[in-house]
């Protein structure tokens, strides 16, 4: 292959170099674009075709389904790794020791105190709250009661900020359900593991003496929050990076990604699915109903849980929770109509024309949901818990972008408003 492209503006011809990653992805440097050409620039809403960085995270072949970690499969890292170790490998490039492992998980635990002025500020929302909007504020507050920015430069630094976040994360979801649920705050127990303990500290009741743990949703729960960990420049992770390209902190960006994430377009579609799928069974199931209403262009009505912007054949992580769900479900004894509707749905819509012409497959969040709620995590924490899985990925990303220096985040646009003209004054009465 060439390594430059040709571009013809105006009857002038530039050359641009051809940059290949490693996985032989191409891409056209543009870079100097605007230089050579006197202002011209590219435009692509919604980043379809852009590349806004290079990175070494995460590897994503959406027509061919595939999905690595640090060059790991997920269909391997769901089946061997747990989340912790997971976590590291994305944030630090290689999978941990036993020894670095542990050390990483005691670290974590020695920050896991959330400063109790945390709470009060917790008892001011109303319990309407979306727990979203709670976490995302809860997570902008802790830069208040960590002041110290992390010096990029300090590999020390960074490390105390990481274990730092990913032990006081987990503590902000469980208060930030436990609230909505008026139940006691509880912080975590040192003697457990990374994702015992989120359980508990959501899970435990206030007159159980001991928490029991149900290994079936200790594994259920490693497999969601590792398949969610990280998905290379989607819009949570580009609004991560984009807020720290200005130097911002860590966690102010991370706030920023709590919101991206929480629209119905991205992660809040786990809660939109299920609210959907409610909705069908309420509406006696006639699931053929509701494909009309998705193919209906004057409808606003979209399958949620269906189609992706980078996955065109199937989405590897949507396999593997489609199988965990019936795994879940039948261990714990759980039977959800839901789940039969949602898989009507799906081989509706496989074989529907609309669909396969568009390449609309399930996606991760059409199945999680059903998860989550035979778990006993209420609808609107869905998506919390996507961010808890997220959290890890972020950070890499963040961590990443730092260390690169990667310039300020700072698109173009093509105006197309009103050309300059003069101010008239409003008469005044
Ligand atoms: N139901 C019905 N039609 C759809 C759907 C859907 N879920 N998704 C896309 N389409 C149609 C869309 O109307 C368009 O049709 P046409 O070409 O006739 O105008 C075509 O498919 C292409 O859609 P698009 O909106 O241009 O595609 P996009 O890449 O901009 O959007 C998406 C991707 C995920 C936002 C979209 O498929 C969607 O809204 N899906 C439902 C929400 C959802 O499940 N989101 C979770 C994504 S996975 C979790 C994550 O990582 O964020």
């Amino acid at each position: 292959m060439s390594d430059k492209a040709t571009l013809e503006v105006n009857g002038n011809k530039h050359e641009f170099p051809i940059v290949v990653g490693t996985e032989n992805e191409v891409a056209i440097d543009v870079k100097t674009l605007r230089g050579v050409t006197g202002g011209v620039i590219t435009i692509d809403a919604g980043y379809k075709n852009t590349g806004s960085c290079e990175s070494a995270i995460t590897f994503l072949d959406g027509e061919k389904g595939i999905l690595r970690y640090r060059g790991y499969s997920i269909e391997e890292l769901a089946e061997k790794a747990d989340f912790l170790e997971v976590a590291y490998l994305l944030i630090f490039g290689e999978l941990p020791t036993l020894g670095q492992l542990d050390k990483f998980h005691s670290d974590i635990k020695k920050h896991s105190v959330v400063d109790d002025d945390v709470k009060k500020i917790l008892d001011a929302f109303p319990k309407s709250a979306h727990p979203m909007g709670v976490l995302s504020s809860l997570t902008s507050a802790l830069t208040a009661f960590n002041p110290s920015s992390v010096n990029v430069d300090s590999e020390e630094d960074m490390y105390n900020s990481v274990v730092r976040i990913l032990g006081k994360f987990p503590v902000l979801v469980a208060w930030t359900m436990r609230k909505k649920q008026g139940l006691p705050l509880y912080y975590g127990d040192s003697n457990l593991g990374y994702v015992e303990n989120i359980l508990k500290m959501m899970f435990k009741q206030p007159n159980e003496e001991q928490y029991i743990q149900n290994p079936i949703l200790i594994d259920a729960l490693d497999k969601l929050l590792i398949l969610h960990a990280d998905h290379e420049q989607n819009c949570s992770t580009s609004t991560v990076r984009i807020v720290g390209s200005s130097h911002a902190g860590l966690f102010a960006s991370l706030s920023a990604g709590i919101s991206a994430l929480w629209g119905p377009l991205h992660g809040g579609a786990n809660q939109a699915v299920l609210e959907m799928l409610e909705a069908i069974k309420e509406d006696g199931g006639d699931t053929k109903k509701y494909m009309a209403k998705a193919k209906d262009k004057t409808d606003p009505f979209r399958l949620m849980g269906f189609g992706h912007r980078v996955y065109k054949n199937f989405d590897p992580r949507a396999r593997i929770i489609k199988k965990a769900a019936d795994e879940v479900l039948g261990d714990l004894g759980v039977e959800d109509p839901i789940l039969d509707i949602a898989k009507g749905l799906e081989q509706e819509a496989l074989k529907d024309d609309y669909f396969v012409k568009r390449k609309l497959y399930p996606n991760v969040d059409f199945y999680s949901g059903i998860i989550y709620r035979a778990m006993g995590i209420p609808t609107d924490m869905f998506t919390v818990m996507f961010a808890l899985g997220r959290l890890p990925g972020w950070i890499a990303q963040w961590r990443e972008m730092r260390l690169r220096k990667e310039p300020i985040g700072r698109p173009r646009q093509l105006y197309i408003g009103e050309t300059q003209r003069a101010f008239k004054t409003i008469e005044k009465r």
